[in-house]
């Protein structure tokens, strides 16, 4: 599996399941599927409610071989918010250490500088491998990142063919943050678009594939969120073949519609 260098260090593998919304026997069965097919990343959130479902799930495999992302709500930002979150979240998670931890929101309320230090804090116990930040734009970054007292490893934020942010993956790029993509096929919305469709059969390939590849070649994390088996088996299939120049333009092209 493609893996991405972090600031921080550490590896971040290219394709991860998406469990927003997969909750209880759901999640519990979807996360089993992904990682006994082969997936080693799970994208999860405090505000998603299944921790607790993915640590059943987990159980049987050794969660040292599996790169797990959560992320502190944005009413929890203060600083001794974050520190109790991430206890919380390792004890509902049964692990020793997150790999990854994100604010999900900024919140122009709470000092971004007191939140990244919390997390700078829980690094330093060991308790996070890397931190990071969702849904924040470039302006957001710029106050951010002169306040960081550990690398700002990645942003992870909407990147769909119809949400095309180039500015924003340049900036991360320039500043080696990794993206992720978040909602690569719209929750939903772009399993129909023709364009895609016509895509998709030129390449004998799925509609989903077509956009995981041209996601994952611009250099993007993907972490499409699937129930059902045969989709989160197909999603993984997109790390040895290419798109073609005149494919790439033309979903660039559906952004700039
Ligand atoms: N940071 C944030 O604020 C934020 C916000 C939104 C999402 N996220 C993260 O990003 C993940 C993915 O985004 P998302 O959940 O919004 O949606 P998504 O991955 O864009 O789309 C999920 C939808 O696509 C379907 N699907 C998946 N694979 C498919 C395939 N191969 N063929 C046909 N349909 C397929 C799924 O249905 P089936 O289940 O039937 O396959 C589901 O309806 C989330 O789960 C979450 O981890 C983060």
């Amino acid at each position: 599996m493609l893996e991405y260098k972090l600031a921080s260090g550490y590896t971040m593998p290219a394709l991860g399941l998406g469990t927003w919304q997969l909750r209880g026997q759901t999640c519990i069965e979807a996360v089993r599927t992904a990682l006994d097919l082969g997936y080693n990343h799970l994208d999860t959130a405090d505000a998603y409610g299944n921790h607790d479902a993915i640590r059943q799930a987990l159980q049987g495999h050794d969660p040292d071989e599996i790169f797990i992302t959560t992320k502190v709500r944005r009413n929890d930002l203060r600083h001794d918010d974050v520190l109790a979150m991430g206890e919380r979240a390792l004890s509902e998670l049964g692990i020793d250490r997150l790999d990854l931890l994100l604010i999900h929101w900024p919140n122009e309320r709470i000092p971004v500088s007191e939140t990244l230090s919390a997390m700078a804090e829980l690094v330093e116990q060991g308790k996070v491998r890397s931190i990071g930040v969702s849904n924040f734009t470039i302006r957001h970054l710029e106050e951010a990142l002169p306040v960081a007292e550990v690398p700002i490893a990645v942003n992870q934020v909407k990147y769909h063919p119809y949400h095309n942010q180039q500015d924003l993956l340049d900036y991360c790029k320039d500043n080696d943050i990794v993206v992720t993509a978040y909602s690569p096929f719209g929750n939903g919305d772009l399993i129909d678009d023709p364009e895609l469709q016509r895509i998709a059969a030129k390449n004998d390939r799925s509609l989903p594939q077509i956009v995981l590849r041209w996601l994952v070649a611009k250099g993007l994390v993907v972490i499409p969120k699937s129930a059902n088996p045969d989709h989160i088996a197909a999603n993984m299939q997109i790390f040895d073949w290419e798109l073609d120049e005149e494919d790439v333009q033309a979903i660039e092209a559906l952004g700039r519609r």
